[in-house]
């Protein structure tokens, strides 16, 4: 795959438009910190996240090893991201996709999918780890009983890691000028950090990776023990670990600390980038950048800190931009909102995206 592309070149497709995002400097919710805080843009990616740029490398691996061929199916186990990117991806390629997620999955989310073209399977979302009807388990039964089917898997999946060990990784390090200090990504599946942060240690072993999670992750616990604990739920979505499980993708040995981060600082991070920083991201992104503006404070001037923006705030209007439904699910926030509106969405405590 390559990483370098011009963006101002006729491009082929929709495919080539993948990776090469913006960093730009944060300069308002910094809190004073002499270091440079800037923020990797995956919303610029063509499906809107970075997942795209694992999508892609799944996908080439599975046609170079000859397991997806012409007509094939892909069968992903996603409430969001991975799963727009694979349906993009689908669709240009012209394979059928399907994703499984539970029925927790907003509407909205379900129409882009389908919007795609990709099929939809929707199972419970309290089905335990060991029951047929978990999302893991439904993806992996579809594929068994179809032709020429891959699951990409991709908590399981190598070239999840891979792609930002090829692209995300050298980017930050071009576009930094080599001078990147500290790394700072959360963990879903844990591909980005664990990529990206492999490639930037090679090229200078003082780079320090940080690992912003969720409280209530089991992130943290297993850097410190390696021994799985129990999670307890919390609102940020696709990042962080509430399964009991740790997914091959996440590489432990690539991160130097971990920063916890609580819903109500993501949230509101998120919001101030937005109304800020003109930076209309996620809630990932808010806990992510949080987690750097904390690290920042320890800083120095000579500091460069690049935070991984992972998605925009577009699937999350109902939620983290909605003040009827922080009020509802996050009172604590009561004191930061401003209007009333009457845009309370659902709950969506969905697991990786
Ligand atoms: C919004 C968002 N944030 C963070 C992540 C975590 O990325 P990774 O799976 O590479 O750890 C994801 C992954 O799906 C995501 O969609």
């Amino acid at each position: 795959m390559e990483y370098v592309r011009n963006p101002m070149k006729l491009q082929e497709s929709i495919v080539e438009t993948i990776g090469s995002t913006p960093l730009v400097k944060l300069k308002k919710v910094i809190s004073g910190s002499t270091a440079t805080v800037a923020v990797k843009l995956e919303y610029f990616n063509p499906g809107g996240s970075i997942k795209d740029r694992a999508a892609l490398a799944m996908i080439d691996a599975a046609e170079n090893d000859g397991l997806l061929r012409p007509g094939g199916t892909i069968v992903e186990a996603s409430s969001g991201n991975t799963g727009y990117a694979i349906a993009m991806l689908g669709a240009v390629r012209d394979y059928s996709v399907v994703i499984v997620c539970t029925d927790k999955v907003s509407h909205e989310k379900i129409e882009t999918l389908k919007a795609f073209g990709a099929n939809v399977v929707r199972v419970p979302f309290d089905a335990p780890l060991n029951s047929p009807e978990h999302y893991l388990n439904t993806a992996k039964r579809i594929v068994k009983e179809s032709d020429n089917a891959i699951f990409a898997n991709q908590s399981f999946n190598p070239a999840n890691p891979k792609a930002h060990y090829l692209t995300t990784g050298p980017e930050i390090w071009e576009q930094t000028d080599r001078k990147i200090t500290t790394f700072v990504c959360s963990a879903g599946t844990g591909g980005t950090i664990s990529g990206a942060g492999k490639y930037l240690k090679e090229r200078n072993g003082d780079i320090e990776v940080v690992l912003a999670d969720p409280v209530g992750s089991i992130y943290k616990t297993y850097f410190e023990t390696g021994k799985i604990d129990e999670a307890f739920p919390y609102l940020v979505e696709a990042a962080g670990q509430n399964e009991p499980f740790i997914p091959d993708a996440f590489d432990r040995g690539v991160v130097d600390r971990v920063v916890l981060v609580n819903d109500e600082e993501s949230f509101l991070m998120a919001r101030r980038l937005a109304r800020e920083e003109g930076i209309f991201c996620g809630i990932s992104s808010g806990m992510i950048v949080s987690a750097a503006v904390r690290v920042a404070q320890e800083k120095t001037k000579e500091d460069l800190i690049v935070a991984v923006v992972p998605d925009a705030g577009d699937k999350y209007l109902s939620r983290l931009y909605s003040d009827d439904w922080l009020r509802q699910n996050l009172p604590s926030m009561e004191s930061h909102l401003t209007s009333g509106d009457s845009n309370a969405g659902s709950a969506d405590p969905e697991a990786k995206s």
